[in-house]
């Protein structure tokens, strides 16, 4: 299977930072953040991978990443017209790239300590999200279960009131169909082509799967999760050493 990373957005909730750079390339402790996304294709058997990014900072990515050799991946770039169209919108530009083949697709601010080699290797249709319990759901798409507590019925956006403590993290696997699933979607009340709403047409369909991470993760799109993230990796990094 090929891997997307999306490194696009504007990354306003990290500005002025990002009037430097992308927000993708500020440090993680000790390395930009865009390498933990790569590492975690990589270690989930993932070689080939395409990172989507915007135009304002493209060459940062290529002159940082280059070819993804020193990496052990081999990498190609895709470019996108506006970068305020949402991570579906930013998914589109893979099309040519998965060749009508499935893909892993990560948010480039997403930090796992798990990898996904038994779950992509055993994929073969529909889609598949990964949740992780966390105290603070309203900050990410949230899974609503039926009364069973297994079965899944929805994913909302950013709820006001979540009906569980699962988040949706910022790894998806997904058949060709996502292609044409995002190209019916409309805009959110924000404006964006949302990945929850792609998400929901493979739940309606019956064809999406999921599966609840032990592992660490963390979210890095914020000042406060940016130094949270980067305090418990150093901490890890530590007591490895020790
Ligand atoms: C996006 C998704 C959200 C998901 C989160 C994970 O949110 O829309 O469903 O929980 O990534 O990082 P965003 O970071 O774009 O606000």
């Amino acid at each position: 299977m090929k891997g997307v990373v999306l490194a696009g957005g504007l990354g306003t909730r990290l500005y002025p930072l990002t009037k430097i750079t992308n927000k993708h390339l500020l440090p993680v402790y000790d390395k930009p953040m865009i390498l933990y996304a790569l590492d975690t294709l990589k270690r989930s058997g993932i070689g080939e991978i395409m990172v989507v990014c915007g135009r304002e900072h493209a060459g940062h990515f290529m002159h940082f990443l280059g070819s993804g050799k020193e990496y052990g991946v081999k990498l190609s770039y895709a470019l996108q017209d506006k970068n305020d169209g949402g991570i579906s919108d930013a998914l589109l530009y893979a099309e040519d790239f998965a060749d009508r083949d499935s893909i892993a697709v990560i948010l480039g601010d997403n930090i796992f300590e798990n990898d996904f080699s038994k779950e992509i290797s055993a994929f073969t249709s529909g889609a598949m999200v990964f949740f992780k319990k966390v105290p603070d759901p309203e900050r990410f798409g949230v899974a609503v279960f039926d009364k069973s507590g297994t079965k899944l019925i929805a994913i909302e956006e950013k709820p006001a009131k979540p009906k569980s403590e699962y988040a949706q993290t910022g790894l998806y696997l997904y058949d060709f169909n996502i292609f044409s699933y995002i190209k019916k979607l409309k805009p959110s009340r924000r404006g964006e082509l949302e990945i929850t709403d792609a998400n929901s047409m493979y739940l309606i369909r019956g064809e999406l799967t999921y599966s609840i991470i032990k592992g660490k993760w963390y979210d890095t799109g914020t000042f406060d999760s940016l130094l949270a993230a980067s305090m418990e990796l150093a901490k890890a990094a530590k007591g490895k050493k020790q």
